[in-house]
């Protein structure tokens, strides 16, 4: 079976090409990212697989359906970049990687927080220009603190730990109560509940319309303030204009995410040599208190692996006896 991935960068090459080794299935990989002029690339294969920022949008899988692609297997947890309505409709089968590291993205969260609480992006900088004064680098104890967890699925779970691990108190919001959580000592609360009190909010939920724009205007009002907001989630989960204008006047104390609204038109491309035309992030990287990733979460040797081997088996479950393995609906 021939499998087509779009957005494919040199380590998916790597890792795919070292889990494909087992049962090999025909794998081609392209740079281009997945849009309708990009379908055009699509020859015979019958499997394709994208990332992220791949956007197969209803117009997208009716091309897919023209040219007999029978499955989508994203190599991602977040499915929000896909159609399902039009998938389903077009009889095309989507399936995802679940859960792959839940450690590398929570604990990409807490390496946000506590460098953003500890400036060391500034000390780094400030060390190698040999200037070794401490003004301004003033961080807090994360000890004692209150962390807001907005959905305790995988990856909350183990934020939840570690945090509890550091001596945080820790709340969390979730459509559902994870009793394990509970037995650790995590407090369930209304979302409300969650942004008043909490002196650190990290973001784990998925995008959905539910939660799109979750931090807004209105909640930032009622969240505490100096509050820490961390996203490794999905960027439409913050109105960064908004945030913007409360990192402006002070209400938000420090802001770090790995992942941002307008992302897919520059995360995981190089753009040094050219002027990026995107001033809501170009406006960010300006605040000392922001500190910004380009969707490195996953980024670990173990997730990519996990990725690459979870991916090929849904893929040849599929092809080879039928299962959807993982099917995203
Ligand atoms: P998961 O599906 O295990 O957990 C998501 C949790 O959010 C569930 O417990 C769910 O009940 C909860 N939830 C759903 N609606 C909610 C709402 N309205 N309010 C509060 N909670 C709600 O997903 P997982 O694996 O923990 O991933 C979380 C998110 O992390 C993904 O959706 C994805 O967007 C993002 N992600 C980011 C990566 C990165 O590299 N930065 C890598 C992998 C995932």
């Amino acid at each position: 079976m021939k499998v087509l991935f779009f957005s494919a960068q040199s380590y998916d090459r790597e890792y795919f090409t070292r889990a494909n080794q087992a049962a090999p299935l025909e794998l081609r990989f392209l740079e281009a990212p997945l849009n309708v002029d990009n379908t055009a690339l699509i020859k015979d294969e019958q499997v394709i697989c994208v990332f992220v920022n791949d956007h197969v949008t209803a117009e997208i899988i009716s091309i897919l359906k023209e040219k007999n692609v029978k499955l989508i297997a994203l190599r991602s947890a977040g499915f929000n970049n896909v159609d399902l309505a039009a998938a389903a409709t077009a009889g095309i089968k989507v399936v995802r990687v679940p859960a792959y590291s839940p450690h590398a993205v929570a604990e990409h969260a807490l390496t946000l927080l506590t460098a953003l609480n500890r400036k060391i992006y500034k000390s780094y900088n400030r060390v190698r220009d040999n200037n070794f004064t401490l003004s301004g680098l003033e961080g807090i104890d994360l000890f004692g603190k209150t962390v807001g967890i907005i959905g305790t699925g995988n990856i909350g779970t183990v934020f939840c730990k570690i945090m509890l691990g550091i001596g945080c108190k820790v709340i969390a919001h979730d459509v559902y109560i994870n009793e394990e959580l509970v037995l650790a000592g995590v407090a369930y609360k209304s979302l409300d509940e969650v942004l008043s009190e909490s002196d650190i909010v990290s973001l784990h939920c998925p995008l959905m319309p539910a939660t799109k724009h979750l931090i807004n205007k209105n909640s930032i009002v009622s969240m505490k303030k100096g509050v820490i907001l961390i996203n490794t989630s999905r960027g439409g989960l913050i109105d960064t204009v908004a945030v913007i204008d409360a990192l402006k006047n002070g209400h938000i104390g420090a802001l770090g995410i790995d992942v941002y609204e307008q992302e897919e038109h520059l995360f995981f491309q190089n753009f040094s040599d050219t002027i990026v035309q995107d001033d809501v992030l170009s406006r960010l990287t300006t605040f000392p208190n922001v500190l910004i990733t380009a969707h490195q979460g996953f980024f670990t040797k173990e997730a990519l692996m996990q990725i690459s081997n979870i991916t090929l088996n849904n893929i040849r479950s599929y092809v080879d006896d039928g299962i959807l393995l993982n099917e995203v609906k």
